[in-house]
């Protein structure tokens, strides 16, 4: 059992968050939800040069940069390292070496201040993105979460407490954002790229929508709407014929982004929830936030939208949900250890 009278607890605390767990070193301080600092380095332009990430050059890129990026993060938030009262990080999902230099900082930052530990599930960062938005946010709420490794829609019950009202059954929708990418020929990171050619595209191809219908809490599938721009791409390449890449995006885009706007207000609706919020890198789209906003006003129910620099990966939501587990009392020992996989709940 973690000792907590060994610390003065604060209604308010000042968190410094680290995230290492792919090619973002990141650092932010918060007070209570206030942004006070929010710094990242980012090793995407080398990742890009090998058409991916590669986890050998992340783990390097996150050693050389997490010294000045902490630095950074309290000169820009004016305080000193002694006037931290947590500090906070990434221990899972991600890349295990890269994971481990962020971990192994935040343990010897702990340890020298005397300060707790609160080691944070990634994908509950991207959910908590929303209190930096509304700082007075307040569950219940419906999470639409969609980055590059999972696709849910939540129910989220209390700062704490999450249910999964339906997934995916297989791929997540950044990766398929990263796979059709590639099969348009379009640099790392794919989600953008695919967004940015979209803009000068139109829906004119009917792809398999994501939206299926399982019954058992599998609510979308973006495995075979991928392989269907897959196999377009190459059934019109054996044909010689020539394809207009900007209508593949947008109407890969529509397939892709719809259903993942409808279940989420229909879920509020069924649930009788007044408010969405959303995160995961995904949600940095643009068709995505507009069609989401557009969908939740219809529907009279509150939007609340991260702003696109917390829908990717960034440290201030990993503060975020740290300030939830700090008022859950909820801290990690020196001896927690870094998860590439971690159940999202
Ligand atoms: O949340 P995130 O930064 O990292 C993970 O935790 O996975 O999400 C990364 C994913 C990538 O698949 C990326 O292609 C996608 O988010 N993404 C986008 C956009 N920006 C990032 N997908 C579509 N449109 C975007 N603008
Ligand atoms: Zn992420």
């Amino acid at each position: 059992m973690y000792n907590l009278s060994k610390y003065k607890i604060k209604d308010n605390p000042v968190i410094l968050g680290i995230e290492s767990s792919c090619d973002e070193t990141a650092c932010a301080v918060i007070r209570g939800r206030e942004i006070l600092s929010d710094c990242i380095i980012s090793s995407a332009g080398e990742q890009a040069l090998y058409g991916g990430v590669v986890p050998e050059i992340a783990s390097r890129a996150h050693t050389d940069a997490v010294d000045e990026v902490v630095l950074t993060a309290l000169d820009k938030a004016g305080l000193a390292a002694s006037q931290i009262d947590a500090v906070a990080v990434t221990y899972g999902a991600g890349l295990l070496g890269a994971l481990l230099v962020g971990l192994s900082f935040a343990k010897s930052f702990a340890h020298a201040h005397n300060i707790p530990l609160i080691a944070v599930n990634h994908i509950r960062g991207h959910m908590a993105a929303a209190y930096l938005e509304k700082p007075d946010l307040k569950p219940p709420f419906i999470t639409l979460l969609a980055s590059g490794g999972h696709t849910a829609v939540l129910h989220t019950k209390s700062e704490t407490e999450a249910e999964i009202l339906g997934g995916t059954c297989d791929d997540a929708a950044g990766e398929a954002f990263d796979k059709v990418a590639r099969v348009l020929g379009l640099p790392y990171p794919g989600g953008p790229n695919v967004q940015a050619l979209a803009e000068g595209g139109a829906y004119t191809i009917g792809f398999p929508s994501a939206l299926i219908r399982h019954g058992d809490g599998k609510t979308f599938s973006y495995s075979g709407l991928k392989t269907a721009v897959i196999n377009y791409m190459h059934t019109a390449e054996q044909r010689g014929q020539q394809v207009k890449k900007e209508d593949v995006a947008a109407s890969f885009q529509c397939a892709a982004i719809d259903p993942l706007v409808k279940k989420t207000v229909d879920f509020a609706l069924d649930k009788g929830v007044q408010t969405v919020t959303a995160g995961g890198g995904v949600v940095a789209n643009d068709y995505l936030r507009k069609q989401l906003a557009s969908a939740c006003l219809s529907a009279g129910i509150t939007l609340v939208l991260p702003e696109k620099k917390h829908c990717t990966d960034n440290a201030a939501m990993i503060a975020s949900e740290a300030l939830n587990q700090y008022r859950a009392g909820n801290f990690a020992p020196l001896s927690v250890n870094a998860q590439a996989s971690v159940p999202l709940k």
